[in-house]
């Protein structure tokens, strides 16, 4: 037995911005913005907090399920964004779900959160500690973006995405994870400035800041490496691979690794027009909706990669149950 995905969910805020709308804001276009990335619009909460849109992707993998509230056992948010330092984000989205028997906790890793999450609760799984767990992918992040920034501010959206997981036949096969802290300080939003009795920082507003280029190199080397591995590890041809659902960051990228792999575009789904980059929430997302729609079919092996803040990275083969 391995540990299934057996529901799905995902939220959007209700507010949508185009390109054309943030260029009545900043000094850019929707040329400038679509060309470069492949967004065309993203959602951006008018109100909506982290916990709210975590709950409502929460309930949709719920009911998806069939698992109740009081079945969960375990619940991990990954975020950056958290609605605050402590309670966790976990904790929050427990009291609203009524999930009374599960232990709780938010995980960190930028971008490649919700794969690590996934996976942590894959460990959990098959160590015996739990039975069915939540797993969330959830970023407020216009709160962290310096909006006098066009080249970080347009990139980026809001959204929550979620599964449940539980023992099954089919389900996760293998996981790469990886991390570089030394280069970090390429995608880097500082915390709050140490200040006490006896020292006050003067430190700007800790915004999210991108060295872009660098990143984007970071990216398109690393993941087709990684997705690689991933074969290799579960000696799994490339072309037995129904769908690899990246992280949406840039369409540049996400072509780029498809042209490496040698595999037809067409086996990349794409949301990132619609929501820019939602960092953690990109990929359960994208999985939401291809689960909705009806596009997973049993059997069917898929490729979920993520790769951003930390640096950090990851894969994961899934074989749909
Ligand atoms: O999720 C975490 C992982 N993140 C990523 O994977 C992001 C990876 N990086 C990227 O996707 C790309 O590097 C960006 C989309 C962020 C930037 O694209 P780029 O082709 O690397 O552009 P650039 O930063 O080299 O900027 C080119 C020009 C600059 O002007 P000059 O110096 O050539 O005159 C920028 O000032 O574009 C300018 N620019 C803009 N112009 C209009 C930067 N942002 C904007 C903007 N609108 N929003």
């Amino acid at each position: 037995m391995t540990t299934a995905i057996l529901g799905t969910g995902s939220y959007l805020p209700e507010n949508t911005v185009s390109n054309d709308e943030l260029a009545n804001y900043m000094d850019t276009s929707d040329e400038w913005i679509s060309t470069r990335t492949g967004i065309r619009r993203r959602h951006i909460s008018k109100g909506e907090t982290l916990t709210d849109m975590a709950f409502f992707a929460a309930q949709e993998a719920m009911e998806n399920s069939g698992i109740p509230a009081e079945k969960l056992d375990l619940i991990i948010v990954a975020t950056v964004t958290a609605d605050c330092i402590t309670p966790s984000e976990a904790c929050l989205l427990q009291e609203r779900l009524g999930a009374v028997n599960a232990i709780c906790f938010d995980m960190n890793a930028a971008c490649s959160g919700f794969l690590f999450a996934l996976n942590t609760a894959h460990l959990y799984l098959q160590g015996g500690m739990a039975e069915h767990a939540l797993v969330i992918g959830a970023e407020l992040l216009s709160k962290i973006m310096d909006w006098g920034d066009r080249s970080t501010c347009v990139l980026f959206g809001d959204g929550a995405g979620a599964v449940v997981l539980g023992k099954g036949e089919h389900g996760i096969k293998n996981v790469i994870m990886g991390s570089d802290g030394a280069r970090g300080k390429a995608l880097l939003c500082s915390g709050r400035p140490l200040e006490n009795l006896f020292i006050k920082q003067e430190v700007e507003f800790p915004y999210v800041h991108m060295e872009g280029q660098e990143v984007f190199r970071f990216a398109v080397r690393q993941v087709p490496e990684c997705i690689e591995e991933l074969l290799q590890q579960a000696s799994v041809r490339v072309g037995d691979i129904r769908y690899f659902i990246l992280h949406q960051a840039n369409i540049r990228i996400i072509q780029s690794v498809a042209k490496r792999l040698q595999v037809d575009i067409d086996k990349f789904p794409i949301n990132l027009s619609e929501c820019g980059n939602t960092s953690a929430a990109s990929i359960p997302i994208l999985l939401a909706a291809l689960n909705r729609d009806g596009k997973l079919q049993s059997g069917d092996n898929v490729i979920l990669s993520g790769f951003g803040g930390g640096l950090t990275w990851g894969a994961v083969l899934i074989e749909w149950q």
